[in-house]
Order: structure tokens, then C-alpha cells, then sequence
């Protein structure tokens, strides 16, 4: 592996990640789950969820990333042959390949939307429109295959000419211009709404964390929320981790992320409440709030026009440093296996995500009110973003923790961790037992069929299943 394939600085792993972490989950996702599900307790697990999950994992994955240098498919191959590990573990790098076709076909749809309204937002063509016209506007979009096909094409394509220009010029170059850029947007956005919203009720919406208030769906849903935003379970972090400068903390850096990817959603949180409350409407609109419900208040405000779409220019930023993320695991892979030039391997990713994207186009406008597939399937295109969040990505996470946590041999994550032994320990208690555990709890949600008085029952069959699978997983095979 030649140096060429290491990022620039002892930093740039730190922006790459970042720019990674901070997108749709943080301004669209982030916000609507918040305002589903009551506010402040919603944000508290949330908050924990990613202190005593997240974080553990984000360095197991940067780990793993690290200690291979390859992409995920070929470094969990490397990894579990050269520590004679059962071949099983090599499914994390192709659940997460899996993940990532299908989050970028969905990701690049959604932030295509964003294109559309920023569009809308700088011609003024919705200043002054009445809640009706907008939410009219919304649903003529989703009910426009060509529209939404047009924005997700520009939208994937811009994906893949920055990855397609490599690791150096075009992922690390864009992202030196466009994160202080879009800190910079987020600020002004932020500054201006808490000037002209409602800024007490946002906050004591946001800040007030009464637990009662949650429901056991929302637990769930901010611990699915907690993989999504940090990129988790599918090898994102992996790859990035796979150019990471061997000098770097690998506990700093994943403390940095976490944390600024969690202030960034607040921030987000806090200025689109501000706007919601400010012009007197509902905090739970669904995935409406971002394209309906924010709309409709910058359409009353004084230079809402502007500042709207400078918001959505924000949107766009912020979800093409997350969607380069999610072409280079692939793509690497593409490179490593096939020996394809880079932009070869980027363009057939990206020309099969484009692909898979037209399901999610025509889905929208398939799933749409009054049709017959509306009445057949009670199912809206979201819920495949929900399975991927709340199944595919713990999943991955799970098996990372305990891939991290038990399997590998405590000289190769020496070697990546340091000897700081303080926070060796608790970050392997935390992959060891807790992060396993609270993904578990997950998982038991997912099956809502069984009974309360059977989930001890349940639990105890999985455990003894999880214990006598485990035992295979961690034999050791002589290596040689
Ligand atoms: N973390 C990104 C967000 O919050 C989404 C993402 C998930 C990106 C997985 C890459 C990989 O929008
Ligand atoms: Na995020």
C-alpha cells in the first residue's frame, strides 16, 4: 500500500468523517424524528445513545478501517484470514455494500428534493404562498417521476465526479472548500431564525426532557437515528478509516465527530423550530417538516426567500459530503479486486445506485394518496430508509462491536488504540457488552408480533443461539 492511498494530514481523516456524519440525518432526519416524537426526551436518548453505542463503535469501525487499509469487503477478507478468524465475519463487508447501494439510491432522491427547493426558494416563486400551495407544491413534485429523476441524476452524478477525481483532489479538496462553508451557512441560517422565530419555544421544546414523554417506538427510533447520523454499520467510516494517518487518536478523533455531528444537528434542531413556532405551526409534520412545513414559514418572513435558499443550498452541501462517503467503500473495493481505474469503479457504483434510485422515484409517486398501490401496500417508500436505520445499520454495528470487541486479537487493536489503557478498557466494556446489548433491545422492537409475556422467552432462545454461534465465531483457526 503505497502512501499515496493515506490521507494528506493527521486531520484530514477527522474532516472526511465529519463530512460524512453531518448531512440529510442531521437537517432533515434529525429535526423530524425530534418533532415526531415530543422533543427533549427524544434528543436525551438520543444524546446517551450515541455517548455509550455510537462512540464505541465509530472507533471500532475506524479500527477495523485502520488496521486493515482496504476497503471493507477486501479488509474484513484480510483481517479475518491473517488472525485465522471464521470466514463468517466477512459478512459486515458486504452487509455493509448492500447498505450502501441502498442508502445512496434513497439519499440522493431525498437530497434531490433539496435541489428543487433551492430552486424554488431563490426565484421567489413561494414567497407569500399560503400552507396550501406549498404542501400542493410538495406533493406535484413527488407525484413527478421526471422532476424527481432529473434532481436525483445531477444530484448522483456530483457524487460521483468528486470520488471519481480520487481520495486526494476530490474527496479531500471539496471538503477543505465545502465544511467551513457549510458551518458558515449553518450559522447564518441559525442567527437569522433565532432572530425572527420563536426562540424560547424551540428551546424548551428541544431542552425540556421529560422521559414519560417517550414512547417506547421513540427509544427505539432514536437509537436507530444515532447509527444513521454518525454513517455507522456499513463500513463508511471504515473506509475513510482505511486512509487515516497512523499517528491519529483514534478515541479523540471519534469524540470529535460525535460531537460535532450531534452540535450540528441541535444547531439545525434549534433554528428550524425556531422558524416552525415562530410562524405558529406543528412541530410533528413527519418528513414533511423540511419541504412543507419550512417553506410555508420562510414564505411569511422577511427575506425568507434568500435565507431559504441558502438553507437548502446547506441541505445540498451537506448531504454530497455524506453521499461521497457512501460511493468510496464500493468503489475502493472496485479498485482493489477488479483492478478498475477509479473512475471506472465510481461510475459503475454510481450508474447502479442510479439505477436503484428509480424505485424510490417511482415509488413516490406509486405510494401517493388515492392510488391503488397506496390502498394495497400500507407502506410509505420511508419505511425502507426505517429498516435500513433500524435493522441493517445495528446489525452491521453489532457484528462490528463484537468483531472489534472479542474476536480480534488484543495485539492488533493494541497496536491501533495505544497504550492508553484508561480508555482501552472502557471503550472494549462498552463494545464488549453494553453497545451488543442496547442493539438488541433494537432488534426485539423490530418483531412487535410477540407477545410481551413471550420476549422473556424470546430472549433467552436468542441467547443461547447468540451464545453457541459466538463460540464458532471466535474459534481460531492455526494460522499458516
Ligand atoms: N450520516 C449521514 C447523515 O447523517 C448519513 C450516512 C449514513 C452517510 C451512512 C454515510 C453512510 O445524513
Ligand atoms: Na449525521
Amino acid at each position: 500500500m503505497s502512501s499515496r492511498n493515506i490521507w494528506t494530514h493527521k486531520g484530514t481523516f477527522l474532516l472526511a468523517a465529519v463530512g460524512s456524519a453531518v448531512g440529510l440525518g442531521n437537517l432533515w432526519r434529525f429535526p423530524y424524528l425530534t418533532g415526531e416524537n415530543g422533543g427533549g426526551a427524544f434528543i436525551l436518548v438520543y444524546a446517551m445513545t450515541i455517548a455509550i453505542v455510537g462512540i464505541p463503535i465509530l472507533i471500532a469501525e475506524t479500527l477495523i478501517g485502520r488496521a486493515s487499509r482496504r476497503s471493507p469487503i477486501m479488509g474484513m477478507k484480510h483481517l479475518t484470514e491473517s488472525q485465522g478468524l471464521n470466514n463468517a465475519w466477512r459478512s459486515i463487508g458486504w452487509m455493509g455494500a448492500a447498505a450502501a447501494f441502498i442508502i445512496l439510491s434513497f439519499y440522493s432522491v431525498i437530497a434531490g428534493w433539496a435541489v428543487h427547493y433551492t430552486g424554488l426558494m431563490f426565484s421567489g416563486s413561494l414567497a407569500g404562498a399560503d400552507a396550501e400551495a406549498i404542501g400542493a407544491s410538495f406533493d406535484n413534485l413527488l407525484a413527478s417521476p421526471v422532476l424527481l429523476l432529473i434532481y436525483h441524476t445531477l444530484f448522483i452524478v456530483g457524487s460521483g465526479l468528486i470520488v471519481g477525481m480520487g481520495i486526494h483532489k476530490g474527496i479531500e479538496g471539496s471538503l477543505r472548500f465545502l465544511m467551513p462553508s457549510l458551518f458558515l451557512i449553518l450559522l447564518i441560517v441559525l442567527v437569522y431564525s433565532l432572530m425572527v422565530g420563536d426562540a424560547a419555544a424551540a428551546f424548551s421544546f428541544l431542552f425540556t426532557f421529560n422521559l414519560q414523554d417517550l414512547s417506547l417506538e421513540g427509544w427505539l427510533e432514536a437509537m436507530g437515528q444515532s447509527f444513521f447520523t454518525l454513517s455507522l454499520g456499513m463500513g463508511a467510516i471504515m473506509a475513510y478509516g482505511a486512509y487515516m494517518s497512523g499517528e491519529a487518536s483514534l478515541t479523540r478523533t471519534a469524540f470529535a465527530i460525535a460531537l460535532v455531528d450531534t452540535v450540528v444537528a441541535l444547531m439545525a434542531g434549534v433554528a428550524i423550530f425556531a422558524l416552525v413556532f415562530g410562524s405558529g405551526l406543528e412541530a410533528a409534520q413527519g418528513p414533511g417538516l423540511m419541504f412543507v412545513t419550512l417553506p410555508i414559514a420562510f414564505a411569511q418572513l422577511p427575506g425568507g426567500s434568500i435565507l431559504g435558499g441558502v438553507f437548502f443550498v446547506l441541505v445540498i452541501g451537506a448531504a454530497l459530503t455524506s453521499a461521497i462517503s457512501l460511493v468510496e467503500p464500493v468503489a475502493a473495493w472496485l479498485v482493489e479486486r477488479f483492478g478498475f481505474s477509479r473512475p471506472k469503479a465510481v461510475a459503475l457504483m454510481v450508474a447502479l445506485c442510479w439505477l436503484l434510485g428509480l424505485v424510490t422515484v417511482f415509488s413516490f409517486n406509486l405510494w401517493s394518496e388515492g392510488t391503488i398501490t397506496h390502498q394495497l401496500f400500507d407502506r410509505s417508500p420511508f419505511d425502507v430508509l426505517e429498516f435500513i436505520t433500524n435493522i441493517l445499520m445495528p446489525l452491521g454495528g453489532l457484528l462490528i462491536a463484537l468483531f472489534a470487541g472479542w474476536a480480534l486479537s488484543r495485539d492488533a487493536v493494541i497496536r491501533e488504540m495505544g497504550t492508553n489503557t484508561g480508555w482501552f478498557s472502557i471503550w472494549q466494556f462498552l463494545v464488549r457488552f453494553i453497545a451488543p446489548t442496547a442493539v438488541a433491545f433494537v432488534f426485539l422492537r423490530t418483531i412487535p408480533q410477540i407477545e410481551g409475556n413471550l420476549r422473556p422467552a424470546v430472549l433467552a432462545v436468542l441467547m443461547i443461539v447468540a451464545f453457541s454461534v459466538g463460540r464458532r465465531l471466535l474459534a481460531r483457526r492455526r494460522i499458516g
